[in-house]
């Protein structure tokens, strides 16, 4: 069939811009960039910071409820840490938390609080992360609640595609399974 030049060029240009718009999707979505890693200039300075703050417990160790779960520990109950598990399962689409896991869209997790903001290496944070860094900024529980409450507030332009946790009870849930898993 013979098409007229014009509409050649139209149905090609369409084309062009429907598989842009596809390789863009991901990133839309879920801030997916698959092909790029980062140098850190924090990473090895924090994660000295890190192995001080761990003491003398080796960096992987297999985390039992027997350890966090009961009187004085970290969740109060095992359905605490059942509803905890429940509320990290989009986080873990995106975070590891282990210390020998790798990143996944978004940076490995382990250690974070009381970690410098955008500090782990071969991950490639956006310029808001990476200015807040230059800045010293630090993860603390409180600013980790906050950035939770409204993940493009605390720091602006960030990549992090989440919607809002604006359930309070629900983000002391996460910040007690980071502290328990990271
Ligand atoms: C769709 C993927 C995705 C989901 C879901 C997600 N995150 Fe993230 N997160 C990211 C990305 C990407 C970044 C890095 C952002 C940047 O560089 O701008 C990030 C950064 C972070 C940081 C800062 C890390 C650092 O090294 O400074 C924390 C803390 C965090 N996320 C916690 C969470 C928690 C808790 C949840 C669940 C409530 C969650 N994230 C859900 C993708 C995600």
């Amino acid at each position: 069939m013979n098409y007229h030049p014009t509409a050649k060029l139209a149905i090609r240009i369409a084309l062009v811009g429907a598989l842009a718009y596809s390789f863009w999707l991901p990133y839309s979505f879920f801030g997916v960039l698959p092909l790029f890693t980062f140098s850190n200039d924090y990473a090895a300075a924090e994660d000295a910071k890190a192995a001080e703050r761990r003491g003398s417990a080796p960096a992987a160790v297999k985390i039992l409820d027997d350890d966090i779960v009961g009187d004085g520990k970290i969740f109060a109950s095992a359905e605490e840490l059942a509803e905890a598990r429940k509320d990290w399962v989009w986080c873990g689409f995106c975070h590891y938390t282990a210390a020998d896991a790798p990143h996944r869209i978004g940076p490995n997790l382990n250690s974070i609080i009381g970690r410098r903001v955008g500090s782990k290496t071969k991950y490639f944070y956006t310029v808001s992360f990476r200015e807040a860094a230059a800045a010293g900024k630090v993860w603390s529980e409180e600013s980790i609640d906050a950035f939770l409450a409204n993940p493009t507030q605390l720091y602006p332009g960030n990549r992090m595609r989440y919607a809002p946790v604006t359930d309070p009870e629900k983000r002391k849930r996460i910040l007690k399974y980071l502290k328990a898993f990271s």
